[in-house]
């Protein structure tokens, strides 16, 4: 199946690789940033254009949320494929007089790290069952992990996705900032951090979870609070000491 993949960021730049990996006949990147472009195009051996979208079965807008409606309207090919990245718009985000799906891969990406694709979690949902078909074989060229979901849960795993991804790492941020302002190295967390990730594996969430607020220990949790002068930093270890004390109570 013939492919454009539309943007150059992150997911852009990830699902052109991966597409080549899989062997999918990937045969233009377009968009409009010409730099990025540049790279990506030499990157995976692909033309690319910021003028002219080449005609092909299938167009993939990995453009940001509030481009995609924008982008989607450059396709003036009937009866083609047209899917975005989005975990949060449906399909109707698109308008044209074309097939219309969305292609969701659940992972953070960042250009700067290398992936594996064959765990990638890949969800699909097209407008006719047999794109639905279509797109579930594609994902599984590149991944062993592929769902096919409808819009609801899709904004449903996407917001949890948040929780799970975007809060966590933020954490991290917050947690080095600590760490920076009173000279200690953030390395010295890094085992933690990966034995927290890991041990979901095996045990659930609930389980898992260790701390002062699990054990409701006021003592600590206020000679905690004592410890931070930052009001934002307060406001958010209060409230996950709340939120974590509050599912545990019978
Ligand atoms: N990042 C993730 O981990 C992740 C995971 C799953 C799904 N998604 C979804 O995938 C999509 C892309 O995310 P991303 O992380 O790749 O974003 P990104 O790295 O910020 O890249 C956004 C791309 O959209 C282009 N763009 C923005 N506004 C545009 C416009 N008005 N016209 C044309 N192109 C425009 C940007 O071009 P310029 O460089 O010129 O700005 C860039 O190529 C989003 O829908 C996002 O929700 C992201």
């Amino acid at each position: 199946m013939t492919t454009v993949i539309i943007g150059s960021g992150n997911v852009a730049w990830h699902m052109a690789k991966a597409f080549k990996q899989a062997g999918i006949e990937l045969v233009q990147v377009f968009g409009r940033n010409e730099k990025e472009l540049h790279k990506l195009s030499q990157e995976v051996g692909v033309a690319y254009s910021t003028q002219e979208l080449t005609r092909a079965d299938f167009y993939l807008i990995c453009t940001s949320d509030k481009a995609i409606h924008e982008v989607s309207k450059l396709i003036n090919y009937e009866n083609v494929l047209v899917a975005h990245t989005s975990g949060s718009l449906s399909r109707e985000a698109l308008e044209g007089s074309y097939r219309k799906a969305s292609f969701y891969p659940l992972q953070t990406f960042s250009k700067a790290r290398a992936l594996d694709y064959s765990r990638l979690p890949f969800f699909v949902d097209a407008g006719w069952e047999a794109d639905n078909i279509l797109l579930m074989n594609l994902a599984k060229k590149i991944s062993n992990n592929v769902a096919q979901i409808n819009h609801h849960q899709r904004k449903q795993m996407h917001l949890s996705a948040v929780f799970a991804c975007n809060f966590v790492n933020h954490l991290y941020a917050r947690a080095q900032q600590i760490c920076q302002h009173n000279d200690i190295p953030f390395d010295f967390l890094l085992p933690l951090i990966e034995e927290t990730a890991d041990k979901i594996k095996t045990l659930s969430p609930m389980e898992a979870q260790t701390g002062p607020a699990v054990r409701n220990d006021q003592n600590v949790i206020e000679f905690q609070e004592s410890l931070i002068s930052n009001s934002e930093l307060l406001k958010v270890y209060k409230t996950l000491t709340e939120s974590i004390i509050k599912m545990y109570e019978l």
